[in-house]
């Protein structure tokens, strides 16, 4: 089954009149998430029963190249539902180029190469019939640096329900996103000025509020608060760990302290000898900072790597 078969969902293309949206539960057939399995006798967990979880991605073995140049190699990792995932490393080391191959938002750029496999639920991210339109509409993302559309905060807000034709109830759904964003109470009694009037603060929970207004499943945030002051960063902050509830969250971030408050699961990547993008370590974000088991994490985490 791909992304297109019609029992996994339909496309909603811009074109086309679309299904009513539903939540990622309804359109997903949910496992248990973030809860012990339970023992036959009691229905109480048993101390040393694993979590267990669900898979959004499992990445294998993806490498990806821009031309001849290798930006980033030999990642295999899974990223769980409901979790914040954040990706640290030095500059260079392939951290938005990996975060931008998990919504094929590479798509287009001349030379690109992709290897290896990214499954989405199970399915071949980069499968052969796989809609790209879908793809975006499912899985989301926020850039470093605030990007209103030069429209009003509503017609921002609205851009992406109305590409897919999800016209009616938007005012309500505008409503739902800018709430979510934790933006409503600043701009609801201005909604048709431009969004460009807003801080930059208030822009990216606006371009948040844009990501969220078409219910995607996933979030891939990069480096969404390095542009912003310490307090419009904490709002940011307290914002995504709200988001965690409904979406799963992957943040790319320079901030180790940030990447230590926030996440669930930290993946470290770094730079080969040849200079390539690799991921070396992966794990709980307590023991990537505590413990790590590779000493390349402990000397960045550390500060120790330049
Ligand atoms: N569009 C592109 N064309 C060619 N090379 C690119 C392109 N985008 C990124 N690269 C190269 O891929 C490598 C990884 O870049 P990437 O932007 O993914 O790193 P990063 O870890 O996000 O860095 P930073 O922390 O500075 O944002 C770099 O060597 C970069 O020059
Ligand atoms: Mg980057």
């Amino acid at each position: 089954m791909t992304i297109l078969d019609p029992e996994f969902d339909p496309i909603m293309e811009p074109s086309r009149p679309a299904a009513p949206a539903r939540s990622a539960g309804e359109r997903y057939r949910i496992q248990t998430v973030d809860r012990p399995a339970r023992t036959a006798s009691h229905g109480q967990p048993t101390p040393t029963t694993p979590v267990v979880r669900e898979s959004v991605f499992k990445v294998e073995q993806l490498a990806i190249s821009y031309g001849s140049k290798t930006a980033v190699q030999g990642v295999t990792m899974g990223i769980d539902r409901n979790r914040i995932t954040a990706i640290i490393g030095p500059s260079g080391c392939g951290k938005t180029t990996f975060l931008r191959s998990l919504n094929r938002m590479h798509d287009g750029i001349p030379g690109l190469r992709v290897d290896g496999h990214i499954y989405y639920h199970g399915h071949d991210l980069y499968g052969s019939g796989v809609d790209r339109v879908e793809v975006r509409r499912r899985i989301g993302m926020v850039f470093q640096k605030p990007n209103p559309f030069p429209k009003s905060i509503y017609d921002n807000v609205a851009w992406a329900p109305r590409n897919l034709g999800l016209r009616s109830g938007l005012d309500d759904r505008v409503e739902k996103a800018l709430r979510g964003a934790a933006l409503w109470d600043e701009v609801k009694d201005r909604l048709k000025d431009s969004a460009l009037g807003l801080s930059g603060g208030q822009q990216q929970r606006l371009c948040i509020a844009r990501a969220i207004a078409i219910e995607p499943d996933v979030l891939l945030l990069d480096e969404p608060a390095s542009a912003l002051d310490p307090i419009a960063t904490a709002s940011i902050e307290e914002l995504v760990r709200t988001l965690k509830a409904k979406f799963t969250i992957v943040i790319v971030t320079h901030n180790m302290q940030q990447a230590a408050r926030l996440a669930d699961r930290t993946a470290f990547f770094g730079l080969d000898n040849e200079r390539i993008g690799t991921l070396i370590e992966y794990d709980e974000t307590d023991k990537i900072f505590t413990n790590p088991a590779d000493t390349r994490t402990e000397d960045y985490v550390t500060g120790r790597f330049v």
